[in-house]
């Protein structure tokens, strides 16, 4: 089974095509460096990009896996399927995937699988690997952090999430308040390599008794720390540092490296505490802050001397792209389960659909 996957959720306009389970393209173009200067994703700019771009971006998907003769006209001869996200995301981005999808499939013919994000970016990681389920995932987008217990693909059970802020999100509202540039996650991640993580002891939020998550707090404190150092504007809580004041090299870097250190620790133990008490085995991490290195290594660790195995998908199906989409989509298809409501919707949550 061959399916064109397009992802649109929020700043990546994607297309990808599948097969059988193997990556054919997987075209990522990113809005990122139209957006920086705003700090932030904007999202009418962002509908507006999809709408664009995704034409092109489709397009070259389609050579990339086909050759050049591939275009939107020819679809037909090359996939049988097109898969798009459906939600979470950005309600006008997520329209403009919607209608370039379903446009496709009643031109042509091809069936339309409407795709849970979330549920992409849990089963990324088996484009590459063979992995079985049950297992563990930990999704950390700029928009998630949810742990969900995956019995088999299309049976899932979120057991914990977050109860404010996203573990990406935190990772940009710290790099915001430094203002060291959109996206943050990884400036931070760069900016810790030469830190000290144990600089500033921040409170690990384990919240016991619960699965959920809370960044809100380390994110104030951070602030504070700043704040109390000196570097803030005078009366002012945010953006803590102002435009013409540049903090100190190494001030910055132990402070991302400590920041990171207790965002890491938080994911990773209650991530390793919940696979263990739900006797799974396995455990998988997904999203864009899963291209974090601190996050990468520390796992491979303690799930190594707690005698777990842990998954990551390689850093392009980390981040947002519609390989993921495409992949989801033709299970989905292949159980019989593509679909009748094709609704977008920006605050979907993982469902199971598996018997
Ligand atoms: O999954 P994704 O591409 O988009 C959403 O679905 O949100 O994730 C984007 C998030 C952003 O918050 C970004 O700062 C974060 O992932 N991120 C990272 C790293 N690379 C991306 N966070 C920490 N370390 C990284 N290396
Ligand atoms: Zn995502």
């Amino acid at each position: 089974m061959t399916v064109l996957g397009i992802e649109t959720s929020c700043d990546e306009t994607s297309a990808a095509v599948v097969r059988n389970g193997r990556v054919l393209s997987n075209v990522v173009y990113s809005q990122v460096k139209s957006h920086a200067e705003f700090a932030g994703v904007v999202p009418e700019l962002a509908s507006r990009m999809h709408m664009e771009r995704l034409p092109a971006i489709i397009e070259r998907a389609l050579r990339g896996a086909f050759g050049k003769n591939a275009s939107l006209k020819t679809v037909r001869r090359y996939v049988s399927a097109v898969a798009f996200t459906q939600g979470p995301g950005l309600m006008g981005a997520l329209l403009m995937g919607k209608i370039a999808a379903q446009t496709l499939a009643e031109a042509h013919g091809l069936r339309l699988i409407g795709v849970n994000h979330l549920e992409g970016h849990a089963l990324a990681m088996c484009l590459e690997q063979k992995v079985k389920a049950p297992f563990m995932t930990l999704i950390v987008s700029g928009g998630h952090t949810e742990l969900v217990h995956v019995r088999t693909a299309g049976r899932y059970n979120v057991i914990g999430r977050t109860r404010d802020d996203a573990a990406g999100e935190v990772f940009d509202k710290v790099a915001k308040f430094l203002r060291l540039g959109y996206p943050g996650g990884p400036m931070v991640d760069r900016l810790a390599a030469k830190g000290n993580p144990a600089a500033v002891p921040f409170t690990r939020p384990m919240m016991p008794g619960t699965w959920d998550f809370s960044f809100s707090g380390i994110k104030t404190a951070v602030l504070y720390y700043v704040r109390d150092s000196g570097y803030a504007g005078e009366g002012r809580v945010r953006p803590a540092v102002p435009a013409d004041k540049t903090l100190p090299e190494k001030f910055t870097s132990d402070l991302c490296a400590s920041f990171q250190e207790a965002v890491v620790d938080t994911l990773v133990e209650k991530t390793i505490a919940a696979a263990k008490r739900k006797k799974v085995r396995r455990v998988v991490v997904g999203g864009g802050v899963a291209a974090n290195r601190r996050l990468r290594e520390k796992f491979k660790t303690r799930a190594k001397e707690e005698g777990l195995s842990v998954h990551f998908p390689s850093m392009s199906l980390c981040t947002d792209n519609a390989a993921m989409i495409a992949y989801a989509g033709a299970l989905k298809l292949k159980a019989g389960r593509a679909g009748k409501k094709l609704a977008v919707d920006p605050s979907m949550r993982i469902r199971s659909w598996a018997a």
